[in-house]
């Protein structure tokens, strides 16, 4: 039988739990000193945050949000909510392998293997979910600009992921580091291919379905969308492929390649986010609920982070800027959005979970019972605060000063993971009644 709770992603919120503990996890570590700016970029403990905010915070959070959004945009099952687990449990012990291999490189070489081993982990992770994925997004042709923005980063993520194995096996397998090493000079390709066209591409697709169905604005995004979606990806591809191929030949038109797909990112990223003002504009709803209020600063520091890397680019400093740009896109744009989404997504699944079932039989709290949105209010600001207070600090030349400030980040991060729970737990909904209709983020799902 079909019911509102089945309609739910079996592992959509484990995903999300599982993401917010690599989250603080890596936050630890920042906090502890272990990671640039107390340490190079390249010092094993910065390898090991940066992948533990990457994969383990930021690529958990998005594939479980796609379990269950693309069958909603969609109306198609995933292949399988088994192979969902499967995907969540070789991604996080991945992970794990990767996190000891990093740490363990230049000293104990026997178990640096554990960082190939653990990349291979995640990229059968990553393959399993492109599969049950892709198979209602190939099946729901013509496909709308969210699901394609989705097809186009999932391409990327592969990209992004074989190169990150390329590189671990250069590092600790010998022999194989004649033909591997010379990849290493594309670092920035990898980091571009997986923060940009991976992770941005994706998010820009899913904020284009989630921003306009919880504020009533048209979801049409016309000639702006195709835009953002053609220049996007094609901005990134050419970027990312002209700076592979600039590994093996030093041509000048690949140099011209490569800025042009850069000038082609920046722009999709100023259409977006005009598109975006554009939809908070046409909305029909006129209150704007907590997290699409905080989401604000979310798409503020995307902005900010693409005219930082033009500054830094017109200036021939990108290489210099890239740990200050990766940390706002990672803390201030990805990490936002996802924040700020998670305080709606988990209410409504919890909802659907818990008492989706019980409609019309008694008194049910409505979705927005489930939260008390302003005491999210402070720590959506105290989270933003410290990572502008970081960038700040950096750009001052006073790279010291992001520690103090991430302390900042962390205290909300445990403040708003703290409201999750309570909204997952029931805690503001007790005493609270009248659930009239569904939410619309569900769908059919099967196991
Ligand atoms: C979503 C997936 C991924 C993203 C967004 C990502 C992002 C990044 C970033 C931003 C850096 C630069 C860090 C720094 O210089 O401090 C980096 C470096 C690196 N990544 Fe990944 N990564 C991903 C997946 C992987 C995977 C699966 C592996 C496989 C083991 C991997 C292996 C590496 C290695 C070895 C480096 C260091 C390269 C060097 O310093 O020359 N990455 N990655």
């Amino acid at each position: 039988m079909v019911t509102l709770a089945n309609r739910v992603s079996r592992w959509t919120l484990p995903a999300f739990a599982l993401a917010l503990v690599n989250f603080l996890l890596a936050e630890a570590l920042i906090l502890a000193g272990l990671t640039w700016p107390a340490r190079s970029v390249s010092a094993p403990g910065t390898l090991a945050a940066v992948h533990l905010l990457v994969i383990g915070w930021l690529l958990l959070l998005m594939l479980g949000a796609l379990f269950q959004f693309v069958p909603v945009i969609t109306a198609r099952a995933l292949a399988s909510q088994r192979l969902a687990l499967l995907t969540l449990l070789a991604i996080e012990a991945g992970l794990a392998a990767m996190v000891g291999g990093f740490l363990a490189i230049g000293r104990h070489p026997a178990l640096a293997l554990a960082l190939p081993a653990g990349g291979t982990a995640v990229l059968l992770g990553v393959l399993l979910a492109i599969f049950n994925l892709g198979v209602p997004l190939f099946g729901a042709r013509p496909l709308a600009l969210p699901g394609r923005m989705v097809l186009s980063g999932l391409a990327f993520l592969l990209v992004t992921v074989a190169l990150g194995l390329s590189f671990a096996l250069a590092f600790t397998v010998p022999p194989l580091a004649p033909y591997l090493a010379v990849l290493l000079y594309a670092v920035g390709d990898h980091a571009l291919a997986g923060l940009g066209g991976w992770f941005t591409l994706t998010a820009m697709g899913v904020s284009y379905k989630l921003l306009p169905m919880f504020m009533l604005a048209p979801e049409e995004r016309g000639v702006a969308g195709e835009c953002v979606h053609v220049l996007g990806a094609g901005g990134f591809a050419l970027a990312v492929g002209a700076g592979l191929a600039r590994v093996w030949v030093a041509a000048e038109a690949l140099r011209v390649a490569q800025d042009s797909g850069y000038m082609a990112i920046a722009i999709a990223v100023m259409i977006y986010l005009w598109d975006i003002v554009r939809i908070y504009r046409t909305r029909k709803r006129a209150l704007i609920e907590a997290h699409n209020r905080a989401a604000a600063g979310a798409f503020g520091f995307l902005g900010l982070a693409a005219a930082l890397a033009i500054g830094f680019a017109a200036t021939h400093r990108l290489g210099a800027g890239a740990p200050l740009i990766i940390f706002l896109v990672v803390f201030g744009w990805l990490g936002g959005l996802g924040l700020t989404q998670l305080y709606k997504i988990i209410p409504f699944l919890t909802w659907l979970t818990r008492y989706g079932s019980n409609l019309g039989r008694g008194a049910v709290p409505r979705v927005q019972d489930l939260v008390r949105e302003r005491r999210s209010y402070p720590w959506f600001a105290l989270y933003f605060l410290g990572v502008l207070l970081g960038a700040a600090c950096v750009l001052a030349g006073h790279a010291g000063g992001l520690r103090p400030s991430l302390a900042l980040v962390t205290l909300a991060t445990v403040g708003l993971l703290i409201e999750y729970w309570r909204a997952w737990r029931g805690h503001y909904a007790h005493g609270r009644r009248d659930a009239s209709a569904p939410p619309s983020f569900v769908s059919n799902q099967r196991g």
